[in-house]
């Protein structure tokens, strides 16, 4: 499974690329926002920072613009993925530009119905959001059951089941027993996923156990 962070904070992309466990990007309005500064730069800051796919959403809504928008965001870097939500013209918008090469996430998922549309218009990524699914009591883990079992029945279907708006690593863990293609998870989130207290608490022991013997490894 590829692990996305789903930030436009640059030091903090930088500093969880460096663990050499990141695949990926993923940024939207509220996040840039968020971050603050020039959205060209800070788009183009986090393309040096990764190898793999960063998403940049687009802010028009009618088709000819998004693809407009879309050209521009491809410019910037090999590694962009164009980011359009899942409306009809954002569906259009998804199909004229994977046609043309670029790599397309299609955003704000949450019907597999929705999902089987971006599919069909050659969405490299599909977008479920989980965790606003659980916010109004309804099973966000179902949605990406529901798709990867549509994406299985049709092998001409090549988007990549990207589980976002994780709140929790066990969005992640249920995210890979299901087989989703990629995870974009919070810093934080990611971060939790490596901890544990009986590591910690382990860790500790055999360090003042080794203390006491007085040897140095190096
Ligand atoms: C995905 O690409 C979105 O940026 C993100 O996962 C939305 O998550 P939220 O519901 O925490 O805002």
């Amino acid at each position: 499974m590829k692990f996305f962070v789903d930030t436009a904070d640059t030091a903090e992309i930088r500093d969880l690329a460096s663990s050499g466990l990141l695949d990926g990007v993923t940024t939207n309005p509220s996040l840039i926002a968020k971050a603050g500064g020039d959205f060209f730069d800070i788009l183009k800051d986090i393309c040096d920072a990764v190898d793999g796919p960063v998403s940049a959403e687009v802010t028009a809504v009618d088709a000819a613009s998004m693809i407009a928008e879309g050209e521009k965001l491809a410019k910037l870097a090999d590694n962009i993925a164009v980011k359009v939500p899942l409306t009809l013209d954002g569906l259009k918008a998804c199909r004229h530009l994977s046609d043309q090469g670029t790599m397309v996430n299609v955003t704000l998922c949450f019907s597999a119905v929705q999902a089987l549309m971006a599919g069909k218009a050659g969405a490299t990524f599909i977008s479920p959001f989980v965790g606003r699914l659980d916010d109004i009591s309804q099973d966000g883990m179902k949605l990406i059951e529901d798709i990867r079992q549509i994406y299985n029945n049709y092998e001409e279907i090549n988007t990549e089941i990207l589980v976002a708006s994780i709140r929790n690593p066990t969005h992640v863990l249920r995210s890979a027993l299901l087989g989703a293609d990629v995870c974009t998870i919070p810093p934080a989130v990611l971060r939790q996923l490596v901890q544990h207290p009986l590591t910690d608490r382990g860790l500790e022991a055999f360090l003042a156990d080794w203390a006491k013997t007085g040897q140095s490894i190096t």
